[in-house]
């Protein structure tokens, strides 16, 4: 046992950002047989975190106490026995959806992405939950080419700022629902702001595309909007819903969901309009296609390392400031992503 104290977060039960308490441990956690001990540099933040935290997040049946954050990225601090893959002192990364709040952890050493070196970590957590959320949602679920057009909803948050940075890589035409405080940050990714407060956004596609409609829309906003978002579609084009903003906000019924859903799986793919729609999990495919993963967040890591992505962080805050930055995400104030320095 090494007695160096360490801290993390603590969920001590569901409910608000004061639920999250920093606790001291008196030593270091010791990795077993094919493990590894990380020290976390930066664990990212984001509305998955804070869902988890209400309770309201299915991929997570875990009961408080536990330690949240839904992805980090560290070096590796030591090796438990038979590791031949990894060295101290290696860049890696993990979405273990719990546990990324910490300065230290224990993780498998097949399961973590061995990573570049060399990499702002502050950038380099943003490729984990949003950045490979939105490139699998671009690339794997839709068949986009340069030129075609998408709507993105959430457009100034997290992954929303994730898939404008990523579409604009690969040539697409963005168009981004955002509130206006957040129309500079859309602006800045070369993509068109639509203000939902003001605007109809289905009028304002159907104005901006002269009628023809786009070839895809992410919409993590809700039934209710997944309704208008399918009315955005061009023939051939695609909705993915992944997420249920509005749900977890009080504005959207459980019921208005599950009729949602029932259009979204079932209903609109019976329509013979050319048109399709889909849900996506970041979670759920990762736990089918482990490899196609890794390969994703590498291509990511790689892309950052080469200076092709500059992701939004609009902060970075110490560990012990979680739920500060819970309370800012619950508000929708965050411009970007909020990294937290876990060794701050
Ligand atoms: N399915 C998956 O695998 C997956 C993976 C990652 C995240 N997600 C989901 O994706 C969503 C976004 O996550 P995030 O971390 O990027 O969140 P975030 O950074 O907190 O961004 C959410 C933003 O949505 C905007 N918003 C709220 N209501 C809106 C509406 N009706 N229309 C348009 N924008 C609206 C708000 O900004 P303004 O109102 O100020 O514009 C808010 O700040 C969450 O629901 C999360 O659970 C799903």
């Amino acid at each position: 046992m090494t007695a160096t104290p360490w801290q993390h977060i603590q969920l001590t039960a569901l409910g608000g950002p004061e639920m999250l308490q920093l606790v001291t441990e008196p030593t270091l956690p010791e990795p077993g047989p094919a493990q590894v001990r990380v020290k976390v540099l930066t664990a990212g933040t984001g509305f998955t975190d804070t869902i988890i935290r209400r309770g309201q997040y299915p991929g997570v049946k875990q009961k408080p106490p536990f330690t949240p954050g839904y992805d980090w990225f560290g070096v590796v601090d030591a090796l438990g026995s038979g590791v031949s893959t990894l060295q101290p002192g290696d860049c890696v990364a993990d979405m273990p959806v719990i546990g990324g709040y910490t300065q230290y952890l224990v993780a498998d050493a097949g399961r973590v992405i061995h990573c570049p070196a060399g990499l702002n970590p502050a950038e380099a957590v943003c490729m984990i939950l949003s950045y490979t959320t939105a490139w699998q949602m671009l690339t794997r679920e839709c068949s986009l080419q340069p030129g075609d057009s998408i709507l993105v909803h959430a457009a100034g948050g997290a992954v929303g700022t994730a898939l404008l940075e990523l579409a604009r890589e690969l040539g697409l035409t963005v168009y981004g629902t955002a509130s206006s405080g957040k129309h500079e940050l859309v602006r800045s990714f070369g993509a068109t702001p639509i203000d939902y407060h003001s605007t109809d956004f289905v009028a304002e596609i159907n104005r901006l595309t002269g009628g023809r409609g786009v070839q895809a829309v992410f919409d993590t906003i809700g039934g209710h909007n997944w309704a208008r978002s399918y009315r955005c579609l061009a023939k051939g084009g695609k909705l993915v819903g992944f997420g249920a903003l509005q749900l977890t906000t009080g504005e959207e019924s459980v019921a208005g969901l599950l009729w949602g859903f029932a259009k979204l799986l079932g209903l609109w793919r019976c329509l013979p309009d050319g048109r399709q729609t889909g849900f996506y999990n970041i979670q759920s495919r990762r736990e089918k296609h482990p490899q196609e993963f890794r390969d994703d967040v590498m291509t990511l890591m790689q892309w950052l390392k080469e200076g092709r992505l500059h992701p939004a962080v609009a902060e970075v805050r110490p560990l012990a400031e979680a739920a500060e930055v819970h309370r800012l995400i619950d508000a929708g104030a965050v411009p970007g992503k909020i990294v937290l320095d876990c060794q701050a």
